[in-house]
């Protein structure tokens, strides 16, 4: 497969852009420059050479019925036939409101931002508000967006480039953040122990999709829920992920563990951008212009974004979207142990709904260490040589494979077929 057009647009990218993108983890590392994408249908993207690639990246996350779904296309063509921005209040956002309040009970009221980024932002400053207290508690490996209160010790793009806490946060904002290791009781204990009093919220990915994919014991999100409770802070769970894709009312849902605020993101605006802060309502009255805790946005549900939510939440109200997206990830994940067996690679996979992600290790994936002893060099191999072949998994080992209602059991079996023989030809090159 050659790249031509692809580095060509790469090499005026690149005196435009950081790095040439907009985003670090599109510029992949183990490439010499990225792949630049022209089009997308179902499971497919295709290059600007046209090469035909499977996708399990998906836009990391939101496409969760696979690339321009019909009825998403209908429902923002609609919306534009209408004037697409007002600054007013609009029908859709009542609507769309509701119905994410249906499925997550929790939600009493909502505020409809941007991205998940303002969604973590504006929740750890209302539940600062809301206690008066200033620590917050994160885990190690977890990602919530790329603002300063969680930027220390993150997952996604921060850990792929070795940048897990940035620099240009001040030391007394970054001071206040607490990082702990994801699945450790103990160590979540002992923290409120000593000042359970000053912490305002602990915010955690319920299943965390941005070191890898990491999923959690059931006790250790019921521990978060005890503590929380037993010394008055507020738990929030950020659902950017996993809403809507464990289920319709996401991690809550999948676990039965309540939040007090939940945020949401990715298939909430149904591949536009969007990003959601809610919980109890005598916590969001803090929020402007009914409390002194302020949140606004030109942008705040843009209703092309609400539209292909409401799109998308329609569909998968259906059921079947996920029934297949769910089976494609259990098939994948069982085939690749299956082939490392068989090649004697030592692999762990991790798979839960429509996540998978394989590691290059022994042992088990409990917390951002376990993820740190994978041979990331043989992931990222394993990727170039899936890539060469039309498959483009998900480019850093700290980033999660998403399938989706189009990864039909056809693409599946051909994704397999695929993944054998790169594992192969990854046996020989070692
Ligand atoms: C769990 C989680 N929270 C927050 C964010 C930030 O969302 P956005 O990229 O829309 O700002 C992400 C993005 O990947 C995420 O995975």
């Amino acid at each position: 497969m050659q790249f031509n057009r692809s580095r060509e647009l790469y090499d005026r990218a690149r005196r435009l852009f950081p790095g040439g993108v907009n985003s670090p983890v599109r510029l992949m590392k183990h490439l010499p420059y990225p792949f630049y994408v022209a089009r997308g249908e179902g499971p497919y993207i295709w290059t600007v050479e046209g090469h035909r690639l499977i996708d399990y990246c998906m836009a990391f996350g939101p496409l969760i019925l696979g690339h321009r779904p019909r009825p998403v296309e209908e429902a923002v063509k609609r919306v534009l036939e209408q004037g697409w921005l007002f600054g007013i209040p609009t029908e859709l956002e009542v609507e769309y409101g509701e119905t994410i309040r249906k499925y997550y009970s929790t939600i009493e009221m909502l505020r409809i931002v941007n991205t998940g980024t303002e969604a973590t932002m504006n929740a750890i400053r209302l539940a600062r508000g809301y206690t008066g207290r200033k620590y917050i508690v994160k885990f190690d490996g977890c990602y919530h967006g790329a603002h300063d209160y969680t930027l220390v010790k993150a997952g996604s793009g921060a850990a792929t480039w070795g940048v897990p806490t940035s620099v240009g946060i001040l030391e007394d904002v970054a001071k206040y953040t607490i990082v702990l290791p994801y699945n450790d009781v103990h160590a979540l204990e002992d923290t409120f122990k000593r000042m359970g009093d000053q912490i305002a919220a602990v915010i955690v990915e319920p299943v965390a999709g941005n070191f890898g994919l990491i999923i959690p014991d059931l006790d250790f999100l019921k521990a978060l829920r005890q503590l929380c409770d037993k010394h008055s802070s507020l738990l929030i769970f950020d659902e950017v992920i996993t809403g809507f894709r464990l289920a319709l009312g996401g991690a809550q849902e999948h676990f039965g563990v309540k939040a007090d605020l939940t945020t949401l993101g990715k298939i909430a605006g149904g591949g536009f951008p969007i990003g959601i802060f809610g919980g109890r309502e005598e916590i969001m009255k803090l929020v402007t212009p009914l409390g002194p805790v302020y949140n606004a946005g030109t942008f705040n549900a843009h209703p092309a974004s609400l539209a292909a939510g409401l799109a998308t939440i329609r569909e998968l109200e259906k059921r079947y979207p996920y029934e297949v997206a769910n089976r494609a990830a259990a098939r994948i994940a069982r085939a690749i142990e299956d082939i490392a067996e068989r090649l004697g690679f030592d692999v762990v996979v991790k798979q839960i709904a429509s996540m998978f992600q394989l590691y290059f290790k022994k042992g088990d994936v409990k917390n951002a260490d376990d993820v740190r002893q994978a041979d990331e060099k043989l992931y990222l191999k394993l990727h170039e040589l899936c890539l060469r072949r039309g498959l483009y998994l998900t480019p850093s080992q700290y980033e999660v494979n998403f399938t989706s209602a189009a990864h039909v059991d056809d693409v599946v079996d051909r994704t397999i077929a695929t993944l054998e023989e790169a594992f192969r030809e990854l046996k020989l090159s070692l």
